[in-house]
């Protein structure tokens, strides 16, 4: 009996040391020292024994069955020590890593262009004016000298809800709608922008487009006050050494009536392919505001003159990053829009 519980207080030992895991210490205990393990088995053999013998054995039987115990505890320990540093290993966190990308998003060219052009003229003074998309068509046309049968109204055909009731060609409107506003209360100094609507598509013309308007009303505004406010937003907005030139032009609702060119923003002016090799390009319709548009808004023309200018946003645009066509302002293509 004591060779077998030697054998056994051996055998346990040598499993213990080959145990890899908790699990497996577990089911060492249970099957060398439960109840129904091999230690009660064998002690089961006690009542053969003589008197003497038996407390001898169970003294030893006792003996290892603690010796055991205390090295399962052990093992136990040293096991979950190694698994929690595995553990730690593997799940350690390399900060260096890059994080996430979360994609923010960008301001549109025609957003940036819009602001830098509001920023010039609110450093001039100007407020900035709205006015609704939908129009009538006395505000469009008829208050800005184009009446029913004017032929200038062909070259802004546009989408009409009704025979009064359009969406509006250009922000010109804006202009009347702010004086009739304000008068007799002067001066008048706004921009408006805003979208319009014309029968155009190709690659330089969108059925939608932006325009920013321009108004200045006053005692004594004169064509040369135009010039150097057009020729400082120039500068500002292309560059110290653009040029501005003015050439004869008509728009019914001013006169005398011009349109401003810049010197090239490409080549500055010697001449290029973007320039159609003139070292010119055309940016805006402007002139000194025409008397009946005065008159109509609440105004007396005799008392007081003012000036206009109209631009596309979209054509800045273009102008300022070289974007050769219109509609790539309009699909949405991040390839397009993450380079602004
Ligand atoms: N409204 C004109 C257009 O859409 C642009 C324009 C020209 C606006 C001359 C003006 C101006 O205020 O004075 O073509």
């Amino acid at each position: 009996m004591k060779d077998k519980l030697h054998e056994l207080g051996a055998r346990a030992r040598e499993e213990m040391a080959e145990a890899g895991s908790p699990e497996e210490l577990d089911e060492i205990r249970i099957r060398f020292l439960g109840k129904k393990g091999e230690l009660t088995r064998i002690l089961r053999g006690m009542g053969g024994l003589s008197a003497e013998e038996r407390p001898r054995v169970g003294k030893m039987a006792n003996e290892i069955r603690a010796a055991i115990e205390k090295e399962l505890t052990a093992k136990s320990a040293i096991l979950k020590k190694l698994i929690k540093e595995q553990m730690l290993h593997n799940e350690k966190i390399d900060v260096t890593l890059p994080g996430t990308v979360v994609w923010r998003g960008g301001r549109h060219p025609l957003n940036i262009v819009l602001e830098e052009i509001e920023n010039i003229f609110l450093g001039l003074g100007y407020t900035i004016a709205e006015g609704p998309e939908i129009e009538t068509d006395y505000y469009n046309f008829e208050a800005l000298n184009l009446p029913k049968d004017h032929p200038a109204r062909d070259m802004q055909d546009t989408f009409f809800i009704s025979n009064e009731i359009l969406l509006r060609t250009q922000t010109s409107p804006v202009q009347v709608r702010t004086m009739e506003k304000t008068a007799p209360k002067l001066p008048v100094k706004i921009i408006a922008p805003g979208k319009v609507y014309r029968r155009d598509d190709d690659a330089t013309h969108s059925p939608m487009f932006n325009q920013v308007e321009g108004l200045a009303v006053d005692q004594r505004i004169t064509f040369s006050d135009l010039k150097g406010t057009l020729a400082y937003f120039a500068r500002e907005m292309f560059g110290k050494k653009t040029k501005t030139r003015f050439r004869p032009s008509y728009f019914p609702f001013t006169e005398p009536s011009a349109e401003v060119d810049v010197s090239c923003v490409i080549c500055g002016g010697t001449g290029c392919r973007v320039c159609s090799h003139t070292g010119w390009l055309e940016i805006l319709g402007a002139g000194m505001v025409h008397p009946r548009v005065l008159e109509v808004s609440g105004y007396n023309s005799e008392d007081v003159t003012g000036f206009a200018f109209g631009m596309g946003i979209e054509r800045i645009t273009m102008l300022k990053y070289g974007i050769d066509d219109m509609r790539l302002l309009f699909e949405n293509d991040l390839r397009f829009l993450q380079q602004f």
